[in-house]
């Protein structure tokens, strides 16, 4: 074999990698997917021919050949201990005068890292070279998944030993532990291709990642892009030589060696400043790509670990300050049933209040009677509860062996829990619906709907001001809220003068709110705010909407049958075409201004405007709609490109401004002459 072929092997594997190290531990690749896939199949190709020359580190070598037949039990160099459990700042509290007592140290400082929720995992690096990579275990003994392990990209099988580390090549064994995960977008996709296979689910990323830890075929494995984060380094032998005095400086340390090590950590003075990551991080975590339980908090000297050292089970130095978890169990109580907008009949859990997710949890969804039966929720039942992000609180699973005596089945009732009327549910729906539709529930929640921010962005009207407003007979119909008064209002509980008439000035800005939002806030089935949009850019107008046939609706890309159905339904309802008419002559916008801008040259096309002061009879939302709808633009500040300034009352700086640029002012008798000539 010829030096140049060696030389070229070495260099083959330290180009890549660098370049696997720059796309997987730093996030910036250094390379294109090609020229690394033309230089690995170079070194393939070299190894193949002088399988001498096969190193273990080489990264042809992550992903093996053969699958294994069974994985061995290795015993662990240094024992993985647990983390002792806190779930609040008391309990934080407690574990430092504990460990304060043993050895005072009033300026101790804390490493504050992510609780990965992964599986812990130990690797071995002799002289520099990864030999080992192991599980867990029972801590003491673990299984030796080295060849998976390899599968793992930021995991690196070498050390990168710069200058400064170069004595650590020498160093018989170094040790690394850090935690194994499955970012949630890659579990989330192997659940979606298990579905299909009809396998089995696995319940969350951590049982995902240790299934996958122990596949026999490392193959599959590498498919799955496992990734690992690495929090300790141990050198043993190197005490007195210590080159990390600080937890702080071992994880640079790792970094430097070429490990990924969570960014998100933070060096803390006082349990103060600990107890605020936690808080911060309760929230913030929830934005992460992966899942965390809680927070490690570690004493960052290391001679002060030393000499606390371990219980029997844990470090006296370390703790886990968890996150209060998102499933749990709790009782049910009652099952009511809500009645939506829709009609919807919605099964809803009362239940003895539990902490999920940091929030008192006390009502879950059931969904719909199907499910109920499905899983057979009763009530004294004990059941499992979950809240993940945003999420409404569900009912997951009953626990049947905590069942008591004399319980019954649910039924969901025939008959609309609000109205008295019969409900209906269509064959293949497993929901009810009541269908009457004066259904004051019904009523409640499409006024509810009209207002909500998506919808026509009514501020100030709540779900408790809607209930008053239709038990009173005040409202019976979106329409109605467009002839409330001050004084109306003022006849309501708790309901002050300002209130009722700031109210009243929301509800007739909202006639400025485009055609789309109106169209969403009609509540048609089916059709939700992205969908109002898109049909109101082909339909302009209520009137070309109307008159059309669901063929038509259906021809826009994104719209399907049952919504081009359901929309060609609710017109045909003559209760809608009035309630249209109403809105029309109330003054909402039933038709796309923008497209009718852009398509009829009007008097102020092209024309920017600037509203100040108090104008005389118009609001300044009026205002600026009339100007919108006759072409202009208004802006919110005087500018050389303004070409009017709509003068009012107390008008302040922008009158000054425009003076001294000489843009042409109009008072609103001027603005409203020009409009009435066009
Ligand atoms: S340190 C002796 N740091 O949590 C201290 N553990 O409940 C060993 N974990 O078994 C652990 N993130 O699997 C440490 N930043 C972190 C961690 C972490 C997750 C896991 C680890 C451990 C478990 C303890």
């Amino acid at each position: 074999m010829k030096p140049e072929v060696q030389q070229r092997v070495m260099q083959l594997r330290e180009q890549l990698q660098k370049a696997s190290y720059a796309y997987y531990v730093l996030d910036n690749p250094v390379m294109e997917d090609a020229v690394y896939d033309q230089l690995y199949r170079e070194l393939q190709d070299f190894e193949t021919a002088y399988p001498e020359l096969i190193t273990p580190d080489s990264p042809t070598q992550r992903v093996g050949e053969k699958p294994a037949t069974q994985f061995h039990s290795v015993r662990h160099h240094i024992p993985l201990y647990s983390l002792e459990n806190a779930f609040n700042v008391e309990e934080l509290q407690i574990w430092d005068s504990r460990w304060q007592r043993l050895v005072a140290t009033p300026d101790a400082s804390y490493v504050c890292e992510l609780k990965i929720d992964g599986n812990a995992i130990a690797l071995t690096y002799e002289r520099g070279i990864l030999v080992r990579g192991a599980t867990r275990g029972d801590g003491i003994t673990g299984e030796d998944i080295t060849q998976n392990i390899k599968t793992i990209r930021s995991i690196p099988l070498r050390l990168d030993l710069p200058e400064s580390l170069a004595k650590l090549a020498d160093v018989e064994r170094v040790e690394v532990r850090g935690e194994a995960f499955l970012p949630l977008d890659t579990f989330e996709k192997i659940n979606a291709q298990r579905q299909k296979a009809g396998e089995t689910l696995f319940a969350n990323p951590r049982n995902a990642a240790a299934g996958t830890l122990r596949q026999l075929d490392s193959r599959v494995v590498a498919k799955r892009q496992l990734d690992f984060f690495a929090y300790t380094l141990h050198i043993p032998g190197m005490d007195d030589t210590s080159i990390a005095d600080t937890q702080w400086e071992a994880l640079q340390l790792l970094q430097s060696l070429g490990f990924r090590v969570n960014p998100n950590k933070r060096l803390c003075t006082s349990l103060g400043e600990v107890a605020a990551y936690y808080t911060d991080w309760d929230t913030e975590r929830l934005n992460l790509p992966y899942m965390t339980d809680g927070v490690v908090v570690k004493l960052n000297s290391l001679k002060l670990q030393e000499k606390l050292g371990f219980t029997q089970k844990f470090p006296r130095w370390a703790v886990a300050l968890k996150y209060t978890p998102e499933e749990a169990p709790t009782l049910v109580e009652k099952i009511i049933v809500n009645v939506g907008r829709t009609g919807a009949l919605t099964p809803l859990a009362e239940m003895r209040p539990v902490q999920l997710a940091g929030t008192t949890v006390s009502r879950a969804t059931l969904h719909n009677g199907d499910r109920i039966a499905q899983l057979d929720i009763r009530v004294g039942d004990t059941v499992i509860v979950r809240k993940a992000g945003e999420i409404i609180p569900e009912v997951l699973r009953v626990l049947p062996e905590l069942r008591p005596e004399g319980t019954e089945p649910f039924i969901m009732p025939t008959h609309c829990p609000v109205c008295g009327q019969p409900v209906v549910k269509e064959k293949d729906e497993a929901v009810s619906r009541c269908v009457n539709i004066s259904c004051p529930a019904i009523l409640k929640g499409s006024i509810e709907h009209w207002v909500s921010r998506d919808a026509l962005d009514i501020r100030g009207i709540g779900e408790k001001l809607v209930h008053q407003l239709v038990d009173r007979g005040l409202v019976s119909s979106v329409a109605d809220l467009y002839e409330l008064t001050t004084e109306r209002l003022c006849e309501l509980e708790r309901m002050g003068q300002k209130s009722a008439e700031k109210i009243v000035m929301a509800i007739a800005q909202s006639k400025t709110q485009p055609w789309s939002r109106v169209l969403y806030g009609l509540g048609i089935r089916h059709v939700g705010a992205v969908t109002a949009q898109t049909i109101t850019d082909k339909f302009t107008s209520v009137e070309q909407l109307a008159n059309t046939s669901p063929a038509k609706i259906e021809a826009i890309y994104g719209i399907g049958a049952e919504i081009a159905d359901s929309i060609c339904q609710w017109f045909r309802i003559s209760a809608n075409q009035t309630l249209i008419t109403r809105l029309q002559s109330l003054g909402l916008q039933l038709v796309n201004t923008e497209v009718v801008t852009t398509t009829t040259n009007q008097i102020f096309t092209g024309k920017t405007f600037v509203i100040t002061g108090t104008l005389p009879t118009l609001k300044r939302d009026e205002a600026k709609a009339m100007i919108q709808q006759a072409g202009g633009k208004v802006t919110d500040s005087i500018s050389k490109k303004t070409d009017y300034l709509v003068v009012g009352a107390e008008a302040g700086s922008k009158l000054v401004k425009a003076t001294a640029l000489g843009i042409k002012q109009l008072s609103e008798a001027e603005l409203l002459e020009l409009l009435a000539t066009s």
